[in-house]
């Protein structure tokens, strides 16, 4: 049976699909090309496109929420300046090269080394952690409009520019977009826990997954995950173990990092009595 959002996106609610704007398919618009007042913003829903062998499968629950007053407003007017859409070319895809890999120096306007933040929730860890990291650029994906819609919230109000946010599945992006070698750093913290065992191949963090990370980042480059799921912490060390181009330089958990702030995914776990942790590797070839 067909993932349920694997099913055709239903027609966008009114004004989801509205921007036409000056973008063409393809042409890899810039955020920044357009133009505030477009009225240009994403819908919550976009189409999961197959990669011809089989489906991938999606490691995100598909969930609708409501944007509210102050988000809706959020993408209208910053959008053109954050934001990018894995997967609609009418919203801006990122900006490409000519080998047809991401152009991360039209997307931040410089060159430094790249973060990719993978399922970025609600912002708040990935605007402290670029705020705090002024010399590395922040490309935050997540496939929850509302998370993204806050992200863009937290960018404007402390004046961040070292952040784009990707509205879509990371993992298409990733495979799609991003050349292999070329990032600093991966995050993914407190991805979904998928805890029955059917789901299990839901997780993001499994080995092809991994191994498809692990070929964008640099050698040297670090793969970082965080979990409040003590089964799935022990699943990512394992996954990591197993990687032949990656080093657990920890050997097993890694000490909490001060720099990771406590999210509310985290705080939750916390509260419930789930200790976090945090499993840091770094690719050697
Ligand atoms: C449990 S939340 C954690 C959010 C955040 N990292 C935090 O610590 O607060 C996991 C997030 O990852 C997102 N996610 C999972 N798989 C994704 C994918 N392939 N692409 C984009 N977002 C994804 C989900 O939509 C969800 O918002």
């Amino acid at each position: 049976m067909p993932h349920p959002d694997d099913r055709p996106a239903p027609p966008p609610a009114d004004g989801d699909a509205a921007w036409s704007g000056d973008a063409r398919p393809g042409d890899g618009v810039r955020p920044g090309d357009a133009r505030p007042g477009d009225g240009v913003r994403p819908g919550d829903a976009f189409r999961h496109e197959s990669q011809g062998v089989g489906d991938p499968v999606r490691t995100f629950h598909p969930r609708r929420a409501p944007l509210g007053e102050r988000r809706t407003g959020a993408l209208e007017r910053l959008w053109p300046r954050f934001g990018v859409s894995v997967h609609d070319p009418a919203l801006g895809l990122p900006p490409t090269g000519p080998d047809g890999t991401l152009d991360a120096v039209r997307l931040f306007g410089r060159s430094a080394p790249l973060v990719l933040e993978i399922g970025s929730g609600m912002g708040d860890a990935t605007a402290a952690m670029a705020a705090a990291d002024p010399g590395r650029d922040y490309l935050a994906v997540e496939a929850h409009l509302p998370g993204i819609a806050n992200l863009l919230v937290l960018l404007d109000e402390r004046g961040l520019s070292n952040v784009r946010v990707a509205h879509g599945d990371a993992l298409d992006l990733v495979r799609r977009t991003v050349a292999e070698g070329s990032l600093d750093a991966v995050h993914v913290f407190f991805p979904d826990p998928w805890p029955k065992a059917r789901h299990h191949k839901r997780r993001i963090i499994a080995p092809d997954h991994v191994a498809l990370l692990r070929s964008r980042l640099r050698v040297g480059g670090t793969l970082h995950c965080a979990t409040d799921w003590a089964e799935y912490a022990e699943q990512m060390l394992e996954v990591v173990a197993a990687d032949p181009g990656l080093t657990n330089p920890h050997g097993g958990f890694a000490p909490r990092p001060d720099h990771r702030p406590v999210t509310k995914f985290e705080r939750r776990g916390l509260d419930a009595g789930r200790a976090s942790h945090d499993v840091v590797a770094t690719r050697t070839r």
